[in-house]
Parts: structure tokens; sequence; C-alpha cells
């Protein structure tokens, strides 16, 4: 019976180790170690031994059976190995891993953001108005009657009959009037449009920044002092402010602001045209016809408005030479902001 056993192992492990598929090992490992296998069969009969030699073949048996089920294991390990190819790939640790592309704002958003977070600290509230507008709106209630010459400067485009783009954010103005009374104290980005034709320094659509304070006795110093904390804030503490008289319909007296160059600090350079000053922005007291047009009493309220071309402060900020970078998807550009 030892000898049995002995030759059962034998040929077992001989056949195991020259296995070379999962399928073939599957019909051995039945063969043996089933339930009707060669070492279960050969257990069944040590009843049949004379008692004093059970014991041992038991232990025998099992030592046998605990042999071939290691051989097994030895085998299986490799085998599953050669057969899968997912294992088989190499995977190279030290291989930088994918970076996920990080999103951003758009320059113009960033700075739209920058400009409004300002004149919120100074108590200006955020509200937006339509891109598509009426010529009430964009003309008549700023003070610019049909025909009258000073619409030429604000020239837009025309949907059908009374509708058109917005060529300004002023319009908001008007709109903001009518729903409030005063006091009064917003800003106003978007979209503005204007039929140029596209340059470097000119594109049918950009964005402005429109402001508007009412309330009694305001006066020419609150608006030069707002619009000289946002300049320092925006350019730096060190930026000078000129104020040149100028014309706009809707504000009177009217002034320009330009602002001392942050390139060469006013002395002069190509981003300033050796002029050493950087136009900004247009402001004004509101006109008292604009009070009129929206149901405030002019003799109870005054104001100051302004408004300004965001493209202009990026591209000044950032020294950006070229407006159509801003409308491109040059992803190149996008990317440094
Ligand atoms: N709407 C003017 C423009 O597009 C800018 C402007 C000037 C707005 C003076 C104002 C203002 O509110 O008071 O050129």
């Amino acid at each position: 019976m030892k000898k049995l056993l002995k030759d059962i192992e034998r040929e077992a492990i001989g056949q195991i180790r020259e296995a070379n598929q999962d399928k073939e090992l599957e019909t051995l490992k039945r063969t043996y170690l089933g339930r009707k296998g060669k070492i279960s069969k050969l257990l069944k009969s040590i009843g049949r031994l004379p008692p004093g030699e059970r014991a041992a073949v038991g232990l025998m048996a099992n030592e046998v059976k605990q042999n071939i089920t290691r051989q097994f294991q030895l085998k299986s390990l490799p085998l599953r190995k050669k057969t899968s190819s997912k294992l088989n790939q190499k995977i190279d640790i030290s291989l930088p891993g994918i970076l996920p592309d990080i999103g951003r704002l758009h320059p113009l958003t960033q700075i739209t953001d920058e400009i409004a977070a300002i004149f919120l600290r100074l108590g200006f509230r955020l509200v937006e108005g339509p891109e598509v507008e009426t010529e009430y709106y964009n003309f008549q209630a700023l003070n610019m009657p049909i025909n009258h010459p000073s619409r030429e400067t604000f020239h837009t485009f025309y949907t059908t009959d009374n509708f058109l783009l917005r060529s300004q954010t002023s319009t908001v103005q008007i709109r903001i009037m009518q729903k409030q009374r005063p006091p009064v104290a917003v800003i106003a980005p978007g979209k503005v449009f204007r039929p140029d034709a596209t340059d470097a320094s000119h594109s049918f659509m950009f964005h402005q920044i429109e402001g508007l304070l009412v309330d009694k006795d305001v006066t020419f110093s609150d608006l030069k002092g707002s619009l000289t904390t946002f300049c320092r804030q925006m350019f730096g503490g060190e930026t000078r402010m000129r104020f040149r008289p100028h014309y706009f319909p809707f504000t009177e007296p009217s002034v320009e602001i330009d602002i001392s160059c942050m390139i060469c600090g006013g002395k002069g350079c190509r981003v300033c045209s050796q002029k050493g000053w950087l136009e900004i922005l247009g402001a004004g007291m509101v006109n008292p016809a604009v009070f009129e047009a929206v149901g405030y009493n002019p003799e109870e309220v005054t104001g100051f408005a302004f408004g300004m071309g965001i493209e202009r402060i990026a591209m000044l900020k950032y020294g950006i030479d070229d407006i159509r970078m801003f409308f491109e998807n040059d992803m190149r550009f996008l990317e440094q902001f």
C-alpha cells in the first residue's frame, strides 16, 4: 500500500510538472485529488487493512495528498502568468503621470472680476442689461435724439426695425434708473458692438464696464475721488491721473481720464506712444436731460457716470498689442493668464 502511494505521488508530480495548460492541470487535479480520484479511492480502502497498519498508511496518504497539492500550487502561478496578457505587460513606474489640463478664466473675465471687485468694495452693486436693445435705450434716453450728429460715434448693427445691438453699456444706466429710485450705485459689465473694421485696436465686439452713482449732492470731486481710488488700486499707488475736458451727450461736464503710463512711469515709451499718458476711460456728471428721461428730478439729485473698455485695460495691464488675441482662442495666448 505504501509503495502504491509513493508510485501515485511520483506519477502525479511528474505529470503536473509537464503540464503547460490550465485545462490539463484541471484534469490532473480531478484524477488525483478529486472525490473519485486516486487518493480518495486509496483512502477508502484503508478500512480493509489490518488495524495495526491503518494509522501509518493514513498518515502517509495525507502527506502525499499535501505534496501533490503543493505541486499544483507551484505550477498554477507561473502558468497563469504565461496565459494572461495583462500580467505580461511591463509597467514602467518611473514614467511621469498624465497631467490633467486645468481650466482657467479667460483674461477678459479675470480683468472684469478685478475691476468689479474694486467698485464692489466702494459700495457699488453689480447689474447687467440686454445686448439686444432698442434705439431708445442706446440713443434717445441718453440724450441723442433721432438724426443728431452725436449718434455717429455710437453707430451699431441693427437687427429688425427699432432693434439693435447696443454700442455702449450706458444703456444699463437708463434701465436701472427706470427700475429704482435714488440713491443708485451700480456697475454694469458686458458686451458692446460697433461696425468697425477689425484691426489690432478695433473689433466689432468688445467689452465695457459702466458705472453710475446718483444721490443728493453728488459732486465732481466724488467722481474724481472714486475714479482715482479705482486707478490706484488697478494700476498701482504711484499712478497719476489727468482729467481732460471732453464731450459726451449723456454727461455734462464730461471728461476723458488718462493715467500716467505704468510701463515707463510717464517718461514716454512704445506703449504710450512716447506721450507718458494712457487714456483709460470716459466719465462725467450725469446730464439733467438723462434724469428727465427716467423721471428723476434734476433739481433734487446729481450723479456721475463712467465707462471703460475692458480689452483696453487688459491690453495696458498685460502689454498686449493686438485686440484680436482675445478672440482667437489660441491656447498659446490664453495659457499665459
Ligand atoms: N459710453 C461711452 C463710450 O462708449 C463711455 C462713457 C463715457 C460712459 C462717459 C459714461 C460716461 O457713462 O459718463 O464711449
